[in-house]
């Protein structure tokens, strides 16, 4: 097939996330290797992120594929109610990784199940019902995650599951509240106390939170905001999940974006990067505590692919090549790089408003004129967004445009020297954008 004829059976059979079918422009892929997506016309685009920024350790990793092969030969389906070794072998390697007491862990099959499961392991082991999360989120397309998510694509969700109450970010979208990071955390934790305060302290379960918020923005939270907020949650008996399914898995530099704080959550749901996506597979780590009153009570949850012994298998070889390749240490290394190569576009370029990166999970905000207008507003759009992100593909790189802002989150296998040439094609697009600026 070519390109043509594959999108127009895509498009005749199937229905794309988030997207009315006759709008959707689906990229023609075929193959990838490393940071490289090939399609069917000779086509070749860096993957500039990473798929859904899940594919950390780059495509078709040799001893991942080795290891899907083998795991194929040997067991691929047990029922959930089994031990295997793969599912052993998974769930000590975690707790070996996992700092603090978070040892053990519910296997699904992506984010959004591990955040269900979160959700109701935290009901019945507070025995209380409301669930705290922020605005600028992103929790997962099912029905209650829909209503743990922040942002637009819980409205349409809308009637959901009742008892998810919505809080502000340290980050608002337009206004701070503060000018350094003290004083934004103060005042924040503050705000969010009296919202716990006037919706009862013995009512609320649990606050979900991305540790580092994802397509809202790529916000590392502010120095403190963490410790702060593990304090404040300790004191009402409120579990703090960390929703790491996109920032984990080495994206931010560490292994788990809570490791850049002094905290142990009570539970952190984990997804894409635990088999860099070449198989599905998500999970939920709970604290001792919480594991040990299912010791006695029943959970009441269940999957058909439970701890699926293939996809665990998977995730093992995924976890060895992330670290034995050194790629955690890799993306805090090119941490700084990334930043240099931001600050200089946005030194060049007048439509570059804002950036910001934490290992290698980067967002470059955009501007239509020189006092900060975002070059698309909340939700909104703006042509010149379309035409530089046409222009990237037409020039090799794939990557997430959103509202104003475009993402910078490539496979953690990057070298300088690619990470350069994706810089040096995203140079020439800015000037599309610049145009909007000269008016
Ligand atoms: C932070 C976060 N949580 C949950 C999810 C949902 O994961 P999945 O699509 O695997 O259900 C996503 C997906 O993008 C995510 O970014």
């Amino acid at each position: 097939m070519n390109s043509q004829d594959m999108i127009d059976a895509c498009k005749k059979h199937t229905l794309f996330s988030w997207s009315a079918r006759g709008k959707v422009v689906p990229m023609p892929i075929t193959r990838a290797e490393g940071i490289y997506l090939y399609g069917p016309d000779g086509e070749r685009w860096i993957d500039f992120n990473s798929q859904l920024m899940s594919v950390n350790i780059g495509h078709s990793h040799p001893k991942v594929v080795g290891a899907i092969k083998k795991a194929a030969d040997e067991l691929i389906y047990a029922f959930p109610g089994s031990a295997t070794p793969a599912r052993a072998e998974l769930s000590t390697k975690l707790a070996g990784l996992l700092p603090g007491d978070l040892n053990t862990f519910f296997f699904t099959l992506g984010g959004a199940e591990a955040n269900e499961n979160a959700i109701k392991l935290a009901r019945l082991y507070t025995g209380k019902f409301k669930i705290l999360s922020r605005y600028r989120s992103y929790h997962g397309a099912t029905n209650a995650c829909m209503q743990l998510t922040g942002d637009p694509r819980r409205w349409a969700n809308e009637p959901g599951s009742p008892g998810f109450v919505k809080v502000m970010d340290p980050w608002p979208y337009n206004y701070s509240f503060g000018d350094n990071d003290a004083e934004i955390v103060k005042n924040n934790l503050t705000y969010l106390e009296e919202v716990i305060q006037y919706e009862g302290p013995d009512t609320i379960a649990a606050m979900f939170i991305e540790t580092v918020t994802g397509t809202n923005g790529i916000l590392p939270p502010p120095v403190g905001y963490l410790e702060g907020l593990k304090a404040l949650l300790d004191k009402y008996g409120i579990l703090l999940v960390c929703d790491e399914v996109m920032a984990g898995f080495g994206r931010t530099g560490k292994l788990f974006a809570f490791q850049h704080s002094d905290i142990v959550p009570d539970m952190v749901c984990m997804a894409k990067g635990l088999t860099s996506s070449y198989v599905p597979l998500g999970a939920v780590a709970m604290r001792d505590d919480i594991a040990k009153h299912f010791d006695d009570n029943v959970f009441w949850g269940g999957l058909t692919y439970n701890a699926h012994p293939f996809s665990c298998a998977v995730a093992i070889a995924t976890i060895d090549a992330l670290l034995d390749d050194g790629m955690v240490e890799n993306a805090a290394r090119l941490e700084p790089i990334m930043r240099q190569h931001m600050a200089a576009l946005k030194t060049k370029h007048p439509s570059v408003k804002t950036h910001r990166n934490i290992g290698l999970f980067g967002m470059v905000d955009l501007q239509k004129d020189t006092v900060g207008t975002p070059m698309a507003p909340y939700n909104g759009s703006h042509p010149a967004m379309g035409e530089f992100n046409q222009f990237l593909k037409e020039n090799g790189l794939f990557t997430f445009c959103r509202w104003g802002s475009f993402m910078c989150n490539p496979p953690l296998c990057i070298t300088d020297e690619q990470l350069a040439e994706s810089f040096a094609i995203i140079d020439k697009a800015l000037e599309i954008t610049d145009k909007v600026v000269a008016g």
